[in-house]
């Protein structure tokens, strides 16, 4: 089979991985992102290629349960988007076990468990995080949860919960026990938040320690280091966000260089072309306002690292309209064309996870250290 070689000693192909009954391939997962995997975002990923699983943005259980519109909004989904990952958050056993119930009931085709939430809100109500830190009421939630469903559960976990107390090895081998289908690992713990850099050699501990599959996440912005992850740790996937944003084609990259095919370089014209698309999507699903918001941060993940990007990011950002917004990104686009902006100086995927410095940006990036 065809691949890539990285060095001597680094060589990987094009993999698929089971998750309980689920086929996904390749093994490229986007990773959840609250705020930005909608069903907009989300497809547009799928029609960009290359991506083998797709998770939504983290519900509430409470919201489910309590028939809350906006958390059965965020439920929903196209065919399109399959295989598809509903991601859940919370603590009681009984509601998360309701949850599951009626996301297998939409379809879904598996239900993840976010234990890695380190937002203050949702640890002080007992769920993401700080399950990490209370493993009998880990236990309780994923039985409960894998008896009331037949699709497959998974877990999505940080290393630990602080620097003194990783315990992602242990965790994994817990989830194994009841009956998880797969464990994916942020490798930060809830203290570090978004700080420092993912430790991926815990990831690799994991790996190493269970027989279901296990997928990565952090920092991976690039084809070649999501390809050097995979080689370097014998992961069965990985998962990337904030790269993903920056550089919608990241899943296609990968899989192209995966099967040792030069990867697809979008030119600025393709970049225009997928904000527009972008907005095609959304305006299907959200009014005006909201939609707004979602471009502006949109057109500020995509333009970092671009010559002239905090300009037309700060311009954005004081525009009320979607008019004034594809103004601004036509202005900036046809002047960059017109200068013939070489493609190694048309923004890189690294400068996503780089926070604007100017504060009238931070719409652009006020999701990001939430989660
Ligand atoms: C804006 C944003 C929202 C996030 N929301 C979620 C979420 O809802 N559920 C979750 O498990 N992780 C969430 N995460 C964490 C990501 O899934 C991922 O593990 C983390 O960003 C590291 O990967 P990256 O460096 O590829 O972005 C979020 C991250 C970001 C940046």
């Amino acid at each position: 089979m065809a691949g890539v070689v990285l060095n001597s000693s680094l060589m990987i192909s094009a993999g698929k991985l089971h998750i309980g009954n689920v086929e996904i391939s390749p093994n490229l997962v986007l990773a959840p992102m609250a705020g930005v995997t909608d069903s907009s975002f989300r497809r547009l990923i799928k029609e960009l290629d290359g991506v083998g699983l797709i998770v939504t943005e983290f519900i509430s259980v409470e919201g489910l349960t309590r028939g809350n519109l906006r958390s059965h909004r965020m439920m929903k989904f196209l065919p399109e988007e399959r295989p598809i990952s509903i991601q859940i958050f919370g603590h009681d056993p009984g509601r998360m076990a309701a949850a599951a119930e009626i996301i297998e009931e939409a379809g879904a085709d598996i239900v993840d468990i976010n234990c890695g939430c380190p937002a203050r809100k949702v640890v002080n109500g007992g769920g993401g995080s700080s399950l990490l830190k209370d493993l009998p009421q880990l236990e309780k939630v994923l039985r409960r949860v894998r008896r009331a469903v037949s699709i497959p559960v998974t877990m999505k976990i940080r290393t630990g919960w602080d620097d003194s107390t990783i315990n992602a090895v242990e965790v994994a081998r817990l989830i194994e026990d009841c009956g998880g289908c797969m464990v994916a690992i942020h490798g930060r713990t809830r203290v570090q938040g978004y700080s420092g850099r993912a430790d991926w050699n815990v990831i690799s501990e994991v790996k190493r320690a269970v027989s279901i599959p296990v997928i990565g996440s952090g920092d991976v912005t690039t084809p070649r280091e999501a390809i050097a992850r995979l080689s370097e740790t014998g992961v069965d996937a990985v998962m990337i966000g904030r790269g993903a944003i920056a550089n919608p084609w990241i899943f296609r990259q990968t899989s192209e260089l995966m099967r040792g095919d030069e990867p697809h370089e979008p030119q600025l014209a393709e970049k225009r072309r997928v904000l527009y698309r972008y907005h095609e999507l959304l305006a299907g699903e959200m009014p005006e306002r909201a939609l707004t918001g979602k471009l502006k941060q949109m057109c500020g993940y995509f333009t970092h690292g671009l010559p002239g990007g905090s300009r037309l990011r700060e311009r954005v950002f004081r525009s009320q309209t979607i008019t004034e917004i594809f103004d601004q990104v036509d202005l900036y686009f046809d002047s960059m064309i017109e200068r013939g902006v070489p493609p190694d100086l048309q923004g890189s995927a690294a400068d996503a996870l780089k926070q604007p410095r100017d504060p009238k940006c931070a719409e652009f990036t006020r999701a990001a250290p939430a989660v």
